[in-house]
């Protein structure tokens, strides 16, 4: 379909303007303030004044299906990026996980068997080294040649996912060979398993204890240690959901010394505080992810570091697990409770009314965090994350004055329950297009089943 968006405030990473936008099939074949004069040649126009345009969004942080301390993760391909759609993201990353038995290239099998024919719109994914040897290592190049440009490495989970600084910088160095980033969760994994061991054997096993056994300090230790290695090791590192004041500052550091090192954050650090894991009737245990829910103070360090340029990106780490028969595996144990909570429905509203709305970012930072960076450091730009001739027709016409309240009754998440439940939206989308296609229109969910295409990436990394 050839169609014409007219009269929205067009809002990009740089700068807004009122203006058209011309999109032939799946692609924008022109931006400008006036295309009238495409009128006649058209299948049909969207009246878009009042709204705003933006890119579609990019979340590279998501987890789908995931298998995960005993239990597996309640969004799917298919409800996920239902989610996803809905709420204005038209291109998502996942983790593809391997077992510590598992090669790389399993892994990514498996991966993409859950993803076959189920997304709504374009993924991609990470790959995350769990374990490190040599034929590891040769696989990284293989995965790298299939177009996934980003590992990940988690200095938390041990005997799960952790993997120590020697294989962490060993993967630096060989994927500084090859372009592209490693990310990382950045926590102190030892530190964490003995408080939480000496909470237990104290008996302190509700939820209150969770957010106790990773304090600040061991997550600034572990994200200023992963961005040292990234510069011994000439290699870009991104710091993924950073929490708290000790984080940015490790960022900063390392970024005012002109290091390649980036920074991604999450609407749950920037909205709520660790006051939910003192909740009644074991609801903590629905906030309960790691790292954890931090104090407000941390909340306004995170809106400072992203105004200011410090914080690259807003991801979400949603990975959903239902209430009851789930989180209730903990309900005797903190240590138990499947960790993750859901965001990636509610990300682009969230940022809208609680940031730019309330003017802790402009509208243009709003875009650049959520749509144009993400695109940018992981090897999607400019087919991603921008509106221009050439770029992906994945669009959302943002309707700045829609009111609405997030609720599970309402929700896309095949999860029981939503950690925002109750929050005010004072935006939303009323168009979503997926490369062109009418994906979402006016609370319709309009999307395709199976049309998402796996991406494969370029190796960008930066900078930024
Ligand atoms: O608690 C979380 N964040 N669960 C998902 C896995 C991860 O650490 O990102
Ligand atoms: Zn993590
Ligand atoms: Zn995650």
């Amino acid at each position: 379909m050839r169609f014409l968006i007219k009269g929205a405030r067009i809002v990009g990473p740089g700068e807004s303007f009122v203006g058209d936008c011309l999109v032939d099939g799946e692609t924008i074949s022109a931006v400008g303030t006036d295309l009238s004069n495409f009128r006649d040649s058209v299948d049909k126009v969207f009246n878009a004044r009042g709204k705003w345009l933006l890119p579609g969004a990019v979340d590279v942080h998501v987890h789908l299906e995931m298998p995960f301390m005993g239990t597996v993760s309640q969004d799917d391909y298919e409800s996920g990026t239902e989610c996803a759609v809905a709420g204005g993201t038209t291109s998502l990353i996942d983790f593809c996980l391997p077992a510590q038995d598992q090669t790389l290239t399993d892994a990514l099998a498996v991966w993409d068997e859950k993803a076959a024919n189920k997304a709504y719109c374009d993924y991609s994914y990470h790959m995350a080294i769990t374990h490190w040897d040599e034929s590891v290592k040769e696989e990284v190049k293989q995965i790298h040649a299939h177009g996934i440009t980003s590992f990940k490495v988690f200095t938390a989970y041990k005997g799960a996912l952790m993997i120590p600084d020697d294989a962490i910088f060993d993967l630096m160095q060989t994927v500084r060979k090859l372009g592209g980033l490693v990310t990382a969760h950045a926590v102190n994994g030892d530190v964490l398993n003995i408080k939480a061991a000496q909470f237990a054997s104290e008996g302190k096993l509700t939820t209150h204890y969770h957010p106790l056994c990773q304090p600040p300090v061991a997550e600034g230790e572990s994200t200023g240690r992963i961005l040292e290695l990234g510069q011994l090791a000439d290699q870009p590192a991104y710091i993924v959901h950073m929490t708290c004041r000790e984080a940015v500052e490790e960022l900063s550091r390392a970024r005012l010394k002109g290091w390649k090192s980036y920074g991604e954050t999450c609407p749950q650090y920037l909205l709520l505080d660790d006051s939910v894991y003192d909740l009644p009737n074991f609801e903590g245990a629905k906030y309960v992810l790691s790292p954890p829910i931090r104090k407000k103070h941390d909340q306004d360090a995170l809106w400072g570091a992203l105004a200011n340029g410090i914080v690259q990106t807003v991801g979400t780490d949603h990975v959903t697990f239902n209430f009851h028969g789930q989180k209730d595996l903990g309900k005797e144990d903190f240590r138990k409770i499947p960790n993750g909570l859901n965001g990636l429905e509610e990300r682009l509203s969230l940022l809208y009314t609680y940031g730019v709305a309330k003017g802790k970012i402009t509208e243009n930072r709003w875009v650049e965090v959520c749509c144009t960076n993400p695109a940018k450091l992981f090897g999607l730009y400019p087919k991603k994350g921008v509106i221009a001739p050439g770029s992906d027709a994945d669009l959302v016409i943002f309707d700045p004055q829609k009111n609405s309240t997030i609720s599970a009754q309402t929700h896309h998440s095949k999860c029981d329950s939503n950690v925002y439940e109750g929050f005010a939206l004072s935006g939303g989308p009323s168009h979503v297009f997926v490369r062109g296609h009418l994906s979402f229109e006016d609370g319709e969910f309009k999307g395709v089943r199976g049309r998402g295409k796996f991406l494969r990436r370029t190796a960008a990394g930066g900078p930024i």
